[in-house]
């Protein structure tokens, strides 16, 4: 098989670690899909950033048409972040018969089920592991590994930027201020933040979960947010005095064709096994009738963990391209829409 092209969109946190990626673990990626995999063109906003990976400055473009309409580029990596410009690029590479990964939350929740359907039409692939649990492999769990299942309910801290604002107020009293400067120098939280802490990027994240989970058109506006802007260093202080840690929680329960969602902070019992994640760690519990309990854990954001699902995205394209399945694959699902009058 002829080696295969890559054109990234973005080159920030997790731009940095598909690179890494895709350089030093060329031997692990050549046993995988038997190809050499190649970086062709990557979007950033400023060519002349000093970037903390060493790239040639050559293949950097400002340009998204060089790598939308390059006729070689045969996988586009979508890491730039952003909604309706966004779409518009994935659309176009959609129509320009190239493969899409993604990491972007914000668009899945929103336009997933229509880049899906262009997909779709156009015979390619649109994964967006990433997108939800940062390196866990959540996605491909819900729909590959309990296929059989019906899922019930799903439960989990699904925000790295909260979970470790959170952390570190409980564990070391430290202010929200300061803590969130940290977690966005670390590179979890997003570009704007408010995301994060307003419950919004969790709220996106159990769309897409519950979406999966349950096999049905779940809509963000479905997911009632609260976020943890309003959490005092007081009510912190007060829970773990009684025994309780808080956590920003996202719960998804379906019970027939009805399904009630939310992202609150939520006191937990210190051994509830949700209190002891840490950091910028994620978890999610889910509920299978046929299962029962399963838990999934791992670092929920971050760039070598995120650029880890990224990659193993990239990877089931082009085993699917060996096979020419692309586009027909069971991690690219199509859910009918449920009414609203279902959930009601
Ligand atoms: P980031 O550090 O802000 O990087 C964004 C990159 O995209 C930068 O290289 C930027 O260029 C480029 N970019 C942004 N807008 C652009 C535009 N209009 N045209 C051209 N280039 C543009 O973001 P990130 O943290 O890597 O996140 C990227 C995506 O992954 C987001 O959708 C995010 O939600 C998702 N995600 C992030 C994490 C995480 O832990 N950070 C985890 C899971 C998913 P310059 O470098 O020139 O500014
Ligand atoms: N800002 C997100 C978080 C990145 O903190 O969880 C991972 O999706």
């Amino acid at each position: 098989m002829k080696s295969i092209s890559i054109g990234l969109l973005g080159l920030g946190t997790v731009g940095t670690g598909v690179v890494k990626i895709i350089k030093n673990h060329q031997d692990q990626l050549m046993h995988q899909v038997g190809c050499p995999v190649e970086i062709k063109k990557i979007l950033v906003q400023n060519v002349h950033k000093k970037r903390p990976v060493e790239i040639d400055p050559n293949i950097l473009t400002s340009n998204a048409d060089d790598i939308l309409f390059d006729q070689d580029i045969d996988v586009v990596i979508e890491v730039m972040g952003g909604i309706n410009a966004t779409k518009d690029y994935l659309i176009t590479a959609l129509r320009q018969g190239k493969h899409v990964v993604t990491a972007n939350k914000d668009l899945m929740a929103l336009h997933g089920s229509e880049l899906l359907t262009v997909a779709s039409e156009y015979g390619c692939d649109l994964f967006y592991e990433a997108s939800v649990g940062g390196g866990i492999p959540i996605l491909r769990g819900l729909v590959d590994g309990l296929a059989s299942d019906r899922i019930t309910q799903l439960m989990g801290i699904v925000n790295g930027t909260t979970n470790y604002i959170l952390t570190k107020m409980t564990n070391e009293g430290r202010s929200y201020d300061e803590v969130l400067k940290e977690a966005q120098e670390l590179g979890f939280a997003e570009a704007d933040p408010t995301s994060d802490v307003e419950g919004l990027d969790a709220a996106r994240k159990m769309t897409i979960l519950a979406t999966l989970g349950f096999s049905m058109h779940i809509d963000l506006d479905d997911v009632q947010v609260r976020g943890i802007s309003n959490v005092t260093e007081e009510d912190i202080k007060y829970g773990k005095k009684l025994g309780y840690t808080m956590k920003l929680i996202g719960y998804a329960h379906r019970e027939g064709e009805k399904v009630e969602a939310s992202v609150a902070p939520t006191f937990l019992s210190n051994n509830h096994p949700l209190a002891s994640v840490q950091n910028e760690y994620n978890a999610v519990y889910v509920y299978g009738e046929a299962v029962g309990e399963t838990m999934f854990y791992g670092p929920g954001a971050g760039s070598l963990p995120t650029a880890s699902a990224v990659v193993s995205d990239l990877v089931a394209v082009i085993k699917n391209l060996r096979i020419g399945v692309n586009g027909k694959s069971a991690v690219t699902p199509q859910y009918p829409k449920r009414l609203k009058e279902d959930s009601e």
